[in-house]
C-alpha cells in the first residue's frame, strides 16, 4: 500500500475493530462475485449451469441469488453474461437493492444510477413490474446503464440525464435509493483508484454535493415512504454526518437494517462531532469483516 493510502486509512485506526485485521484484508484478492438475474434463471439451474463446464460457484448465505464464482479469469467474457444470466457486483453493493426492498408495482427512483448494478437488482427484486427511473447526470456512463439493462432484458426501467440536485420530475417516489458519488476509499481492494478524502477541496466538494442529492431526495419521496443511502467510502463526512444532516429537521427517521452479514454499527461521533444516538442504526461494512469492499449503508423513513 502506497503511503498516500496509508494516511488515509491511518485516519480510521480508532474506528475500525481490528485495525491490523483490516489492514491484512485489503491486500487480499477480491473474490468474483455474481448475482443471477432471476427474470431469466433461477439460482439452481445457473449453478448446474455453471458446474457443468467446470466452474466452482460457492452460494452467499442470506443473498439466494448471489454465488462467489471461482476459477474464472474474465467473468464479463462469458456465454451467460452476453446472455444476461448474471451480473457481476461486490456483495456489499448488493445489499442496497435488498434493504430497499422494492414491491412490484411501486414507483422507484434511483438517483444516482450508473452503471446500474443496483439499478438492475432493484428491478430484479421487482419482477420487473412498476417503475424505476434510473438517472445519472453524465450521458456517456447512461449508455453502460442501458446496456446492462438491455442484456439483462429489463424492461421496468426508465434511464434519464439529470443533475440529481434539480432532478425534475414531481411525482413522488414510493422507495429512493440514493448510491451517489464518494471518495470511493472502500474500493481500494478491488485495485480502483479512490478519490482521497483528505483532500479538503475534494472532500468538502463530495460532501456539499451528497448532502444537496439527499435533501432533493427527501423532498421527492412520498410522506411514509423509504429511502437507502449508500457509499463506497468509510469516512464519516460523507456518511454519519450527511445523513445526520437530514435528520435535523426532523422530517425522516432512521429504521434498524437487519442483515445476514457481519457488519459494525454507525457512528455516533467523530472527532469533535456528535451524530443523533439514532445513528447505531446505520451500517458498516469492512472487509475484515465481510469478504467484499467496503461500504456504508443508512434506512431513512419520511415521516407521514
Ligand atoms: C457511486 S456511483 C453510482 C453507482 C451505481 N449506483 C451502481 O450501483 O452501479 C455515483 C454516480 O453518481 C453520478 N453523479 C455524480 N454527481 C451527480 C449528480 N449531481 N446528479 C446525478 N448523478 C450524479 C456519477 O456519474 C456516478 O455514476
Amino acid at each position: 500500500m502506497n503511503e498516500k493510502m496509508a494516511q488515509t486509512f491511518n485516519r480510521y485506526r480508532d474506528i475500525i475493530p481490528d485495525y491490523e485485521g483490516f489492514l491484512t484484508a485489503l491486500e487480499q484478492p477480491l473474490p468474483v462475485a455474481i448475482r443471477v438475474n432471476i427474470l431469466k434463471i433461477g439460482p439452481g439451474p445457473f449453478r448446474d449451469l455453471m458446474t457443468n463446464q467446470g466452474y466452482k460457484l460457492e452460494p452467499v448465505r442470506g443473498i439466494e441469488e448471489a454465488f462467489l464464482l471461482h476459477g474464472i479469469e474474465a467473468p464479463g467474457a462469458t456465454l451467460e453474461y452476453f446472455l444476461g444470466y448474471y451480473q457481476i457486483q461486490g456483495l456489499t453493493s448488493m445489499l442496497p437493492a435488498k434493504i430497499l426492498d422494492p414491491r412490484r408495482g411501486e414507483i422507484i427512483l434511483d438517483l444516482c444510477a450508473a452503471p446500474g448494478g443496483k439499478t438492475t437488482h432493484i428491478a430484479q427484486l421487482m419482477g420487473d413490474r412498476g417503475l424505476v427511473v434510473a438517472n445519472d447526470f453524465k450521458p456517456e456512463r447512461t449508455h453502460v446503464l442501458r446496456s446492462h439493462i438491455d442484456r439483462l432484458g429489463i424492461l421496468s426501467v426508465l434511464v434519464c440525464c439529470y443533475h440529481g440536485q434539480a432532478f425534475p420530475l414531481r411525482r413522488k417516489f414510493d422507495r429512493i435509493l440514493l448510491d451517489p458519488p464518494c471518495s470511493a476509499e472502500g474500493t481500494y481492494r478491488a485495485g480502483l483508484p479512490p478519490i482521497l478524502s483528505e483532500n479538503p477541496k475534494v472532500a468538502r466538494h463530495l460532501v456539499r454535493v451528497q448532502k444537496e442529492l439527499l435533501r432533493q431526495s427527501l423532498a421527492v419521496l412520498r410522506p411514509g415512504g423509504t429511502l437507502v443511502y449508500s457509499t463506497c467510502t468509510y469516512a464519516p463526512e460523507e456518511n454519519e454526518a450527511v445523513v445526520n444532516e437530514a435528520l435535523k429537521d426532523g422530517e425522516a427517521e432512521l429504521l434498524p437494517i437487519s442483515l445476514p452479514f457481519p457488519h459494525s454499527k454507525g457512528l455516533t461521533s467523530w472527532n469533535d462531532e456528535s451524530y443523533q444516538p439514532d445513528m447505531v442504526k446505520a451500517v458498516r461494512f469492512y472487509p475484515h469483516q465481510v469478504n467484499s469492499w467496503g461500504f456504508f449503508i443508512a434506512h431513512l423513513r419520511k415521516r407521514s
